[in-house]
């Protein structure tokens, strides 16, 4: 890299190590570093994702200046906002710190959190774009995640950073975020060149759901991995999850019961029907019926279909009439 990316490297380097030592080592990040501890992370944890704290005052300006750091590195960096009058102020104050890293695990942006319930704030503000931080081409995680998931040739796909962590301490190791952006495709392909198969773990409320039904559709226009979804129970997010249960729950809703694409659409074709009005009903069997009829394995089909047929006390005859003009129209 030129002169002027690697000083913004160490510059990352150097605000992460002051906002982790500001988190696990002053009085100043002590309730940040309870909130962390009550969320269920240990002091490894903590580390090893680099966490930090941003006090205010433009305490890491102050910090920079007084190691005469040149003002146009700063200004570039886009740690600080920049005001009209051309002065530099903290991006991050009173928040606690996801260190948001390279493939290689070098630092190049932030995502803070605010740590008090107050609604009139945004409860994560994340760092631009910048010339280290190219949102669409990077997932959090990866440099960490990157041995496990060649290894098993599987990854799995989080919505949030904590999920992330939450997972990690739980010993599942492969796991990565697209961080609250959409996944790119961009991200599909980083992914395709460790990973033969891949498990999105969004959150079970609507808009993680919603958020599933896109990702799986990206990944099996956009690569070649097999796609499963983890269904969270309960409309919680995996690291409520491991909270209200333990590791070993976590890691089989993880790896264990998960569901094929064509189970999740099933599943995601029923929100917001109302199954005791018939329309609804009949409604939803026409688009199962159409969604089953995509499926290439005949035995797998029927498989379905038999399914359907229990499910709504209807003759698995009448089903194979209505799916069979699918069939034609599909050849
Ligand atoms: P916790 O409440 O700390 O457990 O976070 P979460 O990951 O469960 O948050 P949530 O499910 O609400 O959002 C998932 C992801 O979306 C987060 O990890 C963020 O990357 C992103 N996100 C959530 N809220 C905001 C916000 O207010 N602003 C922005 N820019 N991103 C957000
Ligand atoms: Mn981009
Ligand atoms: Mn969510
Ligand atoms: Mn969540
Ligand atoms: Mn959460």
């Amino acid at each position: 890299v030129d002169e002027k990316t690697q000083a913004l490297f160490d510059l990352y380097q150097d605000a992460t190590k002051v906002y982790h030592h500001i988190l696990v080592n002053t009085q100043t990040g002590e309730h940040a570093l309870n909130y962390l501890h009550d969320r269920g992370l240990d002091d490894a944890t903590i580390d090893a994702y680099m966490l930090g704290y941003a006090p205010g005052d433009d305490f890491l300006l102050n910090y920079f200046q007084n190691k005469q750091v040149d003002y146009q590195l700063l200004r570039t960096s886009e740690l600080f906002v920049v005001w009209d009058d051309g002065s530099l102020h903290d991006r991050f104050s009173n928040r606690l710190l996801f260190t948001i890293r390279d493939e290689r695990g070098r630092p190049i942006a932030y995502s803070g959190r605010r740590l008090e319930a107050d609604d009139t704030q945004p409860k994560y503000i994340n760092s631009p774009e910048s010339d280290l931080f190219d949102k669409s081409n990077e997932l959090f995680n990866l440099d960490l995640a990157r041995e496990p998931i060649k290894k098993g040739k599987q990854v799995i796909l989080f919505e949030g950073f904590m999920d992330v962590i939450a997972a990690f301490q739980a010993d599942v190791k492969n796991g990565v975020a697209s961080m609250g952006t959409s996944l790119t495709i961009d991200q599909v392909h980083l992914l395709n060149r460790y990973a033969d198969h891949i498990t999105v773990a969004y959150d079970s409320d609507a808009a993680g759901q919603n958020a599933t039904k896109r990702a799986l559709d990206l990944i099996q226009q956009n690569s070649q991995m097999s796609v499963a979804v983890a269904h969270i129970p309960d409309n919680q997010d995996p690291d409520e999850y491991l909270r209200s249960h333990d590791a070993a729950a976590l890691a089989d809703v993880l790896l264990k019961h998960t569901e094929n694409p064509i189970a999740f659409n099933l599943r995601f074709l029923k929100r917001g029907l109302d199954f005791s009005n018939q329309n609804d009903v009949f409604d939803y069997i026409n688009q199962a019926l159409m969604l089953i009829s995509s499926i290439d394995e005949a035995v797998v089909r029927e498989n379905y279909l038999r399914q359907l047929a229990d499910d709504f006390n209807i003759s698995l005859e009448a089903l194979s009439d209505q799916i069979r003009p699918m069939l034609m129209q599909r050849q």
